[in-house]
């Protein structure tokens, strides 16, 4: 398997030339040089309405952005792509899209996990009065509370004739557990032909899965997928995919009623998604591909697992040694590390010689130079339904790596860590 040239990776990021450790990845990564590029370019050159005059140049590159996001989901069509400022707004719109869809009764299955694919579910089943059933984590460890997954025995029992539509995630952000999205989808679509489901869709949260692993939507069959460009190494936006029959047979534009979009991501991108932040995140997959030499996708998140699994491993190690949890540190999610456990590590300091998690950021801080953050991370349920209960205010602790961190930078943050929590 091909290593990452980390030192070519870390050139294209102007932000981490100042030696600063940015530990805070999941909440958004730095952007890659080309990209910041194609922006200034787009603003500088290119600026106009698409199509007006001259302006065919820019209406391409807008194009670019769809070109690149295809490959990045294994889309089959440029249709089954759109961009909207935010994954919690496109999501929003699908499923505003999608509400003539949606009878009173209808089932919805949602795990607790970030806000942006439970809010627009719970918001829509109140319109159409639609029924909603959870899927919970459930404890994996006799020792530790918070070390909780999602099991598929849990939801299988969840599908009945009414089930339409899944929201589940490729990856938590709070667990940083990657999830068999095949394997549930599989298992999912064969329940629901058992119960006699008429229709079932099953939209994926992929914003913390993409910056980590390779997508395959026509693999693992989902419907809808989103992700955010600006933690996947590009601008502030967001990139979903739409299954083209979704677009045909689910959804109802809304985009202004005069156009004719009936199997067009403008179904659901309802006008100018920001044409420079397009074009900014069409640079993410060339970024991505130049990691390896093999220029491939699959090749370059091959090599990135391999390193963001390397780099994380004395992280865990630590956290989940006997002093440290005789200590009180108890770590979300799994402690082992392998390929279903990305390099985002989320812990709490609980029993008799507690520490807050603003304490312990704050720590940090002071020391300066290195950046990690605490908090809900938009997953505020999923925090607040474990038990023994959490300040879900406080949150936790969040470490998270991405390619573009090294061994050296996981050593300093330990360094730091064994003063806290000595
Ligand atoms: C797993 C997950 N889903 C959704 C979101 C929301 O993304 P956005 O900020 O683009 O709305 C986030 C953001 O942190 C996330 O981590």
């Amino acid at each position: 398997m091909t290593v990452l040239d980390i030192n070519k990776a870390r050139a294209c990021f102007p932000s981490l030339k100042s030696g600063h450790i940015y530990a805070d990845n999941a909440g958004g990564s730095r952007t890659a040089q080309p990209a910041i590029d194609r922006i200034v370019d787009y603003l500088s050159n290119t600026n106009a309405p698409l199509k007006a005059g001259c302006a065919a140049i820019n209406s391409q590159y807008v194009v670019e952005g769809s070109i690149a996001a295809v490959e990045l989901f294994n889309a089959t069509s440029l249709d089954e792509v759109g961009f909207g400022s935010s994954s919690t707004m496109l999501f929003e719109n699908i499923a505003r899209a999608l509400e003539n869809d949606i009878q009173p009764g209808d089932e919805f299955i949602i795990s607790y996990e970030h806000e942006a694919n439970n809010g627009p579910w719970k918001r829509l089943a109140e319109r159409r009065n639609a029924v909603l059933k959870y899927w919970r984590p459930i404890p994996v460890s006799a020792e530790n509370p918070y070390s909780v997954a999602y099991k598929v025995e849990e939801l299988l029992p969840l599908v009945s004739s009414r089930t339409r539509l899944a929201a589940i995630t490729a990856c938590s952000n709070i667990l940083g557990s990657v999830h068999p999205v095949e394997e549930i989808v599989k298992a999912l679509r064969q329940r629901a032909k058992e119960q006699g489901a008429i229709k079932i869709e099953v939209v994926l949260d992929c914003v913390a899965y993409a910056p980590h692993r390779r997508m395959d939507v026509q693999k693992w069959d989902v419907d809808y997928c989103v992700i955010s460009s600006y933690k996947v190494f590009g601008p502030h936006n967001a990139v979903a995919y739409v299954r083209s029959a979704a677009l045909q047979t689910s959804l109802t534009s809304i985009a202004h009623d005069f156009l004719k979009v009936d199997d067009k991501p403008r179904k659901f991108q309802p006008d100018g998604p920001g044409h420079e932040l397009v074009y900014g995140a069409s640079a993410i997959v060339p970024y991505l591909k130049s990691l390896t030499p093999a220029d491939d996708l699959t090749a370059s998140f091959d090599a990135i697992a391999k390193h963001e699994q390397e780099i994380l491993t004395p992280l865990l190690r630590f956290l989940t040694d006997a002093k440290q949890v005789d200590r009180g540190v108890r770590i979300f999610g799994k402690s082992e590390v392998d390929f279903s456990r990305i390099s985002t590590v989320c812990f709490v300091v609980v029993g008799q010689n507690a520490i807050k998690s603003k304490d312990i950021v704050e720590a940090f801080y002071k020391k300066g130079g290195i950046t990690i953050q605490r908090g809900y991370f938009g997953s505020y349920h999923l925090i607040d339904n474990l038990r023994p209960k959490l300040d879900v205010d406080d949150g936790v602790v969040r470490i998270s790596f991405v390619h573009y961190n090294t061994a050296e930078e996981v050593e300093k943050i330990l360094d730091v860590l064994r003063e806290v929590l000595a």
